[in-house]
């Protein structure tokens, strides 16, 4: 059985207490979905106040921080090291989120290097992929996702294995109220576990959990959580929200 994952991107929202209030909106949704895992993903600012309501708050509810930098320290201006993010309380962080990849040119290389440093600090890394519309239009989505894998995945030792869970988020449904349809999903999460099952191995396919994020509501949750292979969902604009994001935490039937 793998783990349900339901997981708020908060990105650049909240000041401490608003991030807090929403932290503590969303306990009483956790307590009612026991088996799923419940990850907040503050911004760094907010990541200890959040980690303190979630280390006080159900077992399953957890916090993250949204990106990393490998090195251990230096003079990296800007940047958060994984022993710090651990620091903080966080148990996860996201690597290679499209808007880093994007917005801020994260390389698939530096993926590599922060997924390595990510797990050898104790994280659990929700490595992010996905393709853009042109690359879908293209017929490139499973060219461009299975590359985007092997730079993240390529250097990680196999016993850090069980500290992946993957995200696909299509860069074209992220915050456009677009969703990629079940079929969709289910098609590239397939192709994920198909890659791992080669470039890993059999157990670590079958139990690596394969989230999904673009534009994940507490209408079409449900839906989503019931495709077979999607394992959880990745929400960011609709997990602002305690209440929109309570009821995506107990979307559908809680197992
Ligand atoms: P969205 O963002 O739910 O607002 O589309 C998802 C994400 O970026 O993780």
């Amino acid at each position: 059985m793998r783990a349900t994952i339901i997981a708020g991107n908060w990105k650049l929202n909240c000041t401490l207490d608003e991030a807090e209030r929403l932290a503590r909106g969303v306990m009483d949704a956790a307590l009612d979905a026991p088996h799923r895992q419940v990850v907040l993903f503050p911004p760094f600012t907010a990541l200890e106040r959040v980690g303190k309501v979630a280390r006080l708050g159900p077992a399953n509810l957890f916090v993250g921080g949204q990106d990393l930098y490998w090195a251990e320290n230096g003079a990296y201006t800007g940047e958060v090291s994984a022993a710090q993010l651990v620091d903080c309380g966080c148990r996860h962080v996201l690597v290679g989120h499209s808007e880093r990849r994007h917005l801020f040119g994260e390389t698939d290389e530096a993926t590599g290097k922060k997924v390595t440093a990510a797990v050898e600090a104790g994280l659990v890394a929700v490595v992010c992929v996905g393709e853009t519309l042109a690359e879908r239009q293209a017929g490139q989505t499973k060219a461009v996702v299975e590359r985007q894998l092997t730079a993240a995945l390529g250097s990680c030792k196999p016993e850090r294995r069980a500290q992946i869970v993957i995200a696909y988020e299509p860069v074209w449904a992220i915050g456009t109220g677009e969703t990629a349809t079940k079929e969709q999903a289910q098609e590239v999460h397939a192709a994920i576990r198909a890659w791992m099952a080669g470039h890993c191995d059999a157990d670590t396919a079958n139990r690596v959990p394969i989230l999904y994020g673009g534009s994940v509501n507490a209408t079409n949750a449900a839906e989503l959580l019931a495709t077979r292979d999607v394992d959880g969902v990745l929400v960011g604009g609709a997990s602002l929200d305690a209440a929109t994001f309570a009821r995506i935490i107990t979307a559908g039937r809680l197992g």
